[in-house]
């Protein structure tokens, strides 16, 4: 039997903060809104940096501390929503950066649920026997995309990008791994292309920015994070009690407590990082677990859950022995 597991992780955010009282000084917003409503204090902003130079520098830090050789990646998957080209993609632009051989790389969108689901294929595609060590990463500039006049949205997001390098294992480390979606066919939470033509009149069309309705979010959200802990619990017939800790998506701390009251497991097991970096989409998942392990509230034999929904409305959740 083939297993998996996580070899090693890094993150990277750009270095220019942004503070709630900054934003207050451009649009109708305090600090005191944002955190009580959020838990959010702060973000990072890329200022002249581009997705894959987010991805590139958390990708080096995950292959040096999985202590793999470049030569020994096999398989690339990026999680975005901000690549910097339709194409080629942030996967095939690191491969040079990173030294990689001529292997299997491509991006995949499955919004903020995009890291679980780039774990889940590459879980997959390990166990199938083909691929041994999977890079993975989730990597955002969403403040590329927010529209800064717009309060509802533009408080909410950061940018960053996590990795993980995934590899074959002889135990059982990566149990199982939940992935679906429902049609946000209202588009409570999207946006458009940018730089496509517009078909009627064949030309080129505006960037569009983040168009969100936060309470259906926020319904969908406060739903479905529970439902998948309990699920991954019962599906490998786990109590609450055995889970070490919860690295949730980071997209609102009051979406994280109403988890944690929901499922019973208490605040002290469920990780926050939102007041450093707000939301940072597909980056937040693989951000929080990076330094989760690194601050070692996260030790190896550990088990631990990891839950993200995002655009789509898409989720994803996975029950993981470090
Ligand atoms: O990865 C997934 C991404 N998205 C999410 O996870 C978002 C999920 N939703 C949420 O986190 C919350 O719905 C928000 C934080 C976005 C909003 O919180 P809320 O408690 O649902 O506020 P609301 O939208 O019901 O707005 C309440 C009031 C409104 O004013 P009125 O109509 O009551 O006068 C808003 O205009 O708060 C106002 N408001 C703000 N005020 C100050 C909205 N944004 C702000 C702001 N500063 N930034």
């Amino acid at each position: 039997m083939i297993y998996t597991k996580i070899k090693g992780t890094g993150s990277y955010v750009p270095e220019k903060v942004m503070t709630n009282d900054d934003l207050a000084k451009f649009v109708d917003t305090s600090d005191e809104w944002i955190a009580s409503r959020t838990g959010i204090r702060e973000r990072h902003i890329s200022v002249d940096e581009l997705t894959v130079d987010l991805a590139e520098k958390a990708a080096k830090k995950a292959i040096e501390d999985a202590n793999v050789s470049p030569d020994d990646i096999d398989l690339v998957i990026v999680a975005t929503v901000t690549p910097d080209y339709a194409f080629p993609g942030v996967a095939q632009l690191l491969q040079k950066r990173l030294g990689l051989n001529e292997i299997m790389a491509f991006d995949i969108n499955a919004a903020c649920s995009g890291f679980l689901y780039a774990l889940n294929i590459a879980d997959k595609m390990i166990k199938s026997g083909a691929f041994k060590n999977a890079l993975i990463i989730g990597a955002e500039t969403l403040t590329r995309l927010t529209d800064w006049s717009d309060r509802n949205t533009c408080v909410l997001f950061g940018d960053a990008a996590g990795a993980v390098v995934l590899s074959v294992s002889d135990t059982n480390n990566i149990k199982d791994i939940i992935c679906g979606s429902i049609s946000d066919d209202q588009g409570y939470l999207i946006c458009k292309n940018g730089d496509l033509k517009v078909p009627e009149i064949n030309a080129i069309s505006e960037q569009d920015h983040i168009h969100m309705n936060g309470r259906e979010v926020f319904k969908f959200a406060t739903r479905i994070m529970p439902k998948m802990i309990n699920d991954l619990l019962d599906r490998n017939d786990y109590n609450k009690e055995d889970i070490n800790y919860v690295v949730a998506h980071q997209a609102n701390q009051r979406i994280i407590d109403k988890a944690s009251r929901d499922v019973g497991i208490g605040m002290e097991k469920m990780f926050l990082n939102i007041h450093k970096y707000g939301n940072t989409s597909a980056a937040s998942v693989p951000l929080a677990l990076d330094e989760a392990i690194k601050e070692g509230k996260l030790k190896p034999g550990d088990l631990f859950i990891t839950v993200a929904f995002g655009g789509g409305f898409s989720y994803g959740g996975a029950l993981i022995e470090l």
